[in-house]
């Protein structure tokens, strides 16, 4: 069943993002109700969030229409989690105090689940004892702080109070309402293509852009397990709430890898890594001059083979193929001594590499699972069901 959200919406000039909130909150099919104060209403007509969100928006405790319900009751025993977006000083003040002068604060008091504030205001009225206090105290009494961001404000000063971008808002909101199925697991994952050097600006790589073992790290994240990332080149950024170790070559990443595999319940190797690396490798740049025409290769290890897999431990591999691939992924599962592989078509260029979708079949000792086109975050979270 689709969640509830009642999204609160106090005055700044922040609230340009929130809009942005709600669309993207729409289209992941939550419903919402939106309660803006009088100050948000100075910056936003409710009508844009009326329109964005088609929903509800209160803006009064009394108005002409009817009060056979009571209205601030009724809102906060409907929400699945209250949202303050943006969350000013003044909002977050009286919300501690248990002051109750408009409609927003009368539904924070008469919620008694986690409020969810997302902080937003200048650095000096952020960094305020009293202001700190609040947060502080807000947080003891369990609530959810979204800390701001650090960036150039609408008062021209650098510094702490940038409302977080929508949607890292909308990932904090997902986190929440993401089932903790993974709590007390220990997972490592490689991310992305290794380089190996030729000289100190030149290096033979990869298509890998990392977003698979990243969406892989997030999502596991997201389900309460410890995550552990091993990254080599990525062309996006690592996830949040995750120890991210950066490495550049297979050698590399081997060495990371046995270093720490015993600590951990599962190892998800969706790195692309090169089997050869250059054995005339130079130290300084080569020059034209150098005559330098000839690049000799060895075999780099084979990473998974080399690792001593332990009876309690699930390893899941990928497949990189581009023809004959259920037969050339079985031959990979078993000769790697994986659990499962997860077969990538690498031949098409709207999935796998580089991509944000992809469609893969994960293939087990005994089992065999198809899965269509689906974003990698989807496909994330059905691999990561083989070991909840
Ligand atoms: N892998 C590894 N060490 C290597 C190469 C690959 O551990 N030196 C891992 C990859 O991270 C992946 C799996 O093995 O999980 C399969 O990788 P892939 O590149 O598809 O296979 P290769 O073993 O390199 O075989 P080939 O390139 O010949 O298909």
């Amino acid at each position: 069943m689709n969640k509830n959200i009642l999204l609160g919406v106090t005055g700044g000039v922040a609230i340009y993002k929130v809009v942005d909130v709600v669309s993207r909150l729409k289209k992941l099919g939550y419903n919402i109700k939106i309660i803006m104060t009088d100050s948000a209403c100075e910056f936003v007509s409710p009508m844009t969030f009326e329109t964005i969100g088609k929903c509800d928006v209160k803006t009064k405790m009394f108005h002409e229409g009817s009060h056979k319900i009571v209205e601030h009751i009724d809102l906060a025993s409907w929400a699945d989690l209250f949202l303050i977006a943006p969350a000013s000083a003044n909002t977050m003040a009286k919300i501690n105090h248990g002051i109750a002068d408009n409609l927003l604060t009368s539904c924070a008091l008469a919620y008694d689940k986690k409020i969810m504030f997302c902080v937003s205001m200048n650095t000096n009225m952020l960094n305020n004892p009293a202001t700190q206090k609040n947060i502080r105290e807000l947080e003891e009494k369990g609530h959810i702080m979204v800390s701001s961001n650090s960036g150039l404000l609408a008062c021209n000063v650098v510094g702490d109070g940038r409302l977080k971008e929508p949607w890292e808002i909308v990932e904090e909101v997902e986190k929440y309402f993401c089932k903790k199925d993974l709590t007390g697991k220990k997972i490592l994952v490689t991310a992305g293509g290794t380089v190996e050097r030729i000289d100190p600006v030149r290096y033979i790589g990869n298509d890998s852009s990392g977003k698979m073992g990243y969406s892989i790290a997030k999502k596991a994240y997201m389900r309460g397990a410890e995550v552990t990332v091993i990254s080599a080149k990525t062309s996006v950024e690592c996830p949040d709430g995750v120890e991210n170790i950066k490495v550049e070559s297979a050698d590399e990443m081997q060495k990371e890898i046995s270093n720490r595999i015993e600590k951990f319940d599962y190892l998800i190797m969706a790195a692309a890594v090169s089997d050869f690396k250059v054995a005339n490798k130079r130290d300084k740049k080569i020059k034209k001059s150098d005559n330098f025409n000839t690049l000799e290769l060895k075999e780099n290890p084979d990473i998974l083979k080399s690792l001593h897999k332990n009876e309690n431990q699930i390893f899941i591999g990928f497949a990189a193929e581009t023809n004959n691939l259920i037969e050339n992924a079985k031959k990979k599962l078993s000769e790697k001594n994986l659990d499962y592989i997860v077969l990538n078509d690498v031949s098409k260029s709207d999935i796998g590499f580089n991509s944000d979708y992809n469609k893969v079949t994960i293939i087990g000792k005994e089992d065999i699972f198809e899965i269509e086109k689906e974003s990698k975050l989807n496909i994330a979270d059905k691999i990561l069901d083989l070991i909840k």
